[in-house]
């Protein structure tokens, strides 16, 4: 796999902007970063105002001295088109550029990541700024990147998004009385007799309707789309071989990433996770598939372009990364696909609401603190590991995740009403196989979603079937695959409307069985499933009963009126089987049992043979595996070949001892010459 850029790029948001009345310390900032082993920095995300102080006058004098100085020192740029935030001039002339809030209200000025992404003028103020910065810097040397805005979020409800809006239901559906049959807008008597009575939906009108809040997600994504490739286009227009990027964030449903994804190059994703909790390995887990996901968007390397150094401070307790974790998980990124290791920031500010967020170099000024050598020693870490940016991480199996479906589970009014859980029941699924160093691909039911090379497909809650989703899995079942399928599956159409007939939609022959009821347990109720060979584990939240089941029963559920009922089965159709869950397994053991037995025959690959200690993970990345002790305890492990750590150089075999928060970048030590 060819890699975007030649090395592993490290380094950060850089803001000199806010510092242009310190020469003294823009100087610094350059000798310190060659220090860090800083090769790249994110540059004038928040610059739009020093840029264009007013309208139609530009100001790059100070922009081509930074960018000089940085190129000249051979630290690269990941420009940054400064969409995010909007200067006071630009709102205070163009009112429509601020957003409408969920009541309808428009915002004054402030604050960040809230322009109305409809309004033309705003569109066309970023364009010709856009334009300008691409005019002067697309060729210029130190650039190898477009940063597109900032974390694109959340949504407008003014008049011109309300009219866009019916623009796209208009081209969606043709005829009103096409929508009023999908929106199934009999119920409550909401028939429409005209478009203009369509509104945005909100808590101040209705958000009742589960398939018009869906084709609003879908709306807002187009919007977000439309909006980055006008950007896209402004600045490729001057060189068109330069990549675009636009940072993502994570556990963020409100726009469909796998779309999103289309509009740019090089995915980019910001990375806080809040170590040191309760439960660092499930954190670990979380963000193992929030990684993997981006790798996913476009099944190709990405770049983890924002991280701490150190704390955040926008969390409710904000805590240091303990000695030895800024490495672990620079490292987990790189393990599952990570182009990079950027953070934010570079520098802290005296001022505004990040005067206290981490950062390389805090307000000391110093290059001999903590968090400044945990920097230095990441930094030489990527540069040893120049070998594995080729290396693709390659998946056996596949975890479908699909944003519409998030979105139909989320506006569902059944079940845990308002918790479902999609995600973290993802997590879930994906712990269990990461924990065992198996490789795990995201795909969601677009079309160009081809199942056919994975050996097993894990499909927790697939509510929605859309593009054919039933006729796919069957026909991947057929072909010789493992399909595994949860409770509350196959439920809903596209339009989310709920399919007629028996459920799963269009699978019941493939999987054996019907489902017939959904139970929904109180929180810490439980059930069991009793397996085949007298192991039992605990179930909760759901436990769905499968009717007339003709697949063999692996294991059934314990209590209730239903114990004895069929929870656990398997279908043998065509040239492959379809295993059916009926309930979610309660705690992450009996997770690890249920997924052992589904994959038990399939005999999948792992990053390494050899059992590891509870709480060290081994990620494979082509020829390269990392194996990730996410304790505080040190470990002993065993292995059976001679590896080389890239990090430290050592050879590892036999017994070998990982520190508390240890990180090992392993490759064979004879295949290092391949
Ligand atoms: C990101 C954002 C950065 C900065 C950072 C702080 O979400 O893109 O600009 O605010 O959070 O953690
Ligand atoms: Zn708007």
């Amino acid at each position: 796999m060819k890699p975007d850029f030649p090395v592993f790029l490290h380094g950060g948001d850089y803001n000199p902007d806010q510092w242009l009345d310190r020469p003294d310390i823009l100087e610094a900032d350059v000798c310190m970063m060659k220090k860090a082993h800083v090769n790249a920095v994110s540059l004038g995300i928040f610059s739009w105002s020093r840029l264009e102080p007013e309208e139609g006058v530009y100001d790059f004098g100070w922009l081509d001295g930074v960018m000089k100085r940085l190129t000249d020192a051979g630290i690269s740029i990941a420009l940054a088109t400064p969409s995010g935030a909007r200067p006071a001039w630009l709102a205070q002339k163009y009112p429509e550029v601020l957003r409408c809030g969920p009541d309808f209200q428009r915002m004054h000025f402030g604050e960040r990541h809230n322009h109305c992404l409809t309004s033309p003028v705003y569109r066309e103020k970023v364009r010709a700024i856009d334009a300008a910065l691409a005019d002067r810097y697309a060729k210029h040397p130190g650039v190898i990147l477009w940063h597109i805005g900032n974390e694109f979020g959340g949504e407008c409800r003014c008049p011109l998004c309300a009219e866009a809006f019916r623009g796209w239901l208009r081209n969606k559906y043709g005829t009103l009385a096409d929508l009023n049959r999908r929106w199934w807008t009999d119920f409550w008597s909401h028939r429409y007799t005209a478009w203009e009575q369509i509104e945005p939906p909100s808590p101040a009108g209705d958000q009742c309707n589960p398939s018009m809040r869906v084709d609003w997600r879908r709306f807002v994504t187009s919007q977000v789309r439309s909006f980055i490739e006008m950007e896209r286009d402004a600045v490729k227009a001057f060189n068109p071989a330069l990549p675009v990027t636009a940072n993502l964030m994570e556990r963020f449903w409100d726009y469909d990433y796998f779309e999103l994804a289309q509009a740019i190059d090089v995915v980019s994703w910001d990375c806080y996770p809040a170590w040191h909790g309760a439960d660092d390995l499930q954190r670990a887990a979380e963000f193992a598939m929030n990684h993997d996901l981006m790798r996913s968007l476009k099944h190709k390397p990405f770049l983890m372009i924002e991280s701490t150094p150190s704390l955040v401070n926008w969390k409710d307790v904000n805590k240091l990364k303990r000695p030895g974790m800024h490495l672990l998980s620079s490292m987990q990124a790189v393990a599952h696909g990570s182009q990079s290791v950027m953070m934010f920031q570079w520098r802290k500010g005296r001022g505004g609401s990040e005067a206290f967020h981490g950062a390389v170099v805090s307000h000391d000024g110093r290059d001999d603190t903590r968090v400044f050598r945990d920097v230095e020693q990441v930094g030489a870490a990527l540069e040893r590991l120049t070998p594995v940016l080729g290396e693709e991480r390659k998946a056996e199996v596949c975890l479908l995740f699909d944003w519409e479906n998030r979105w139909a589970l989320d506006f569902a009014q059944m079940g845990r009403r308002g918790a479902m859980q999609y995600f973290d029941t993802c997590v879930r699924y994906y712990r269990a196989l990461w924990e065992r160093g198996i490789a795990v691909d995201l795909r969601d039911m677009s079309e160009a979603t081809d199942l056919s090379g994975y050996r097993l497909v894990v499909a927790p809650m697939l509510f929605m079937f859309r593009n054919g989703m039933d006729e796919r899995l069957r026909r991947y079942v057929e072909a010789g695959g493992t399909l595994l399928v949860t409770y509350l599956s196959g439920i809903v159409d596209a339009d989310d409307l709920a399919f007629l007939g028996d459920a799963p939609h269009g699978l019941t022959d493939v999987l054996g069985l019907r489902a017939e009821e959904l139970d929904t347990l109180y929180p810490g109720e439980t059930n069991s499933l009793k397996l085949e060979g007298g192991v039992s584990v605990p179930v909760s939240r759901y436990c769905e009963l499968p009717e007339d089941v003709s697949a063999r029963v692996v294991g059934t559920y314990g209590e209730d009126f239903y114990a004895g009922h069929p929870c656990l089965t398997v279908n043998s159709f065509g040239q492959g089987k379809a295993w059916y869950l009926a309930a979610e397994p309660d705690t992450e053991q009996a997770m690890r049992t249920v997924l052992a037995r589904v994959t038990e025959e399939l005999g999948l690959t792992a990053a390494l043979p050899e059992t590891l200690p509870q709480g060290v993970v081994a990620t494979g990345r082509g020829r390269a595996v990392f194996v990730q002790n996410y304790t505080a305890e040190t470990q002993t492990l065993w292995l059976t070949d001679a590896w080389r750590d890239l990090i430290t150089g050592d050879v590892r075999q036999g017994t070998a001892v990982l520190p508390p928060y240890g990180v090992w970048a392993l490759m064979k030590a004879d295949g290092e010459q391949a």
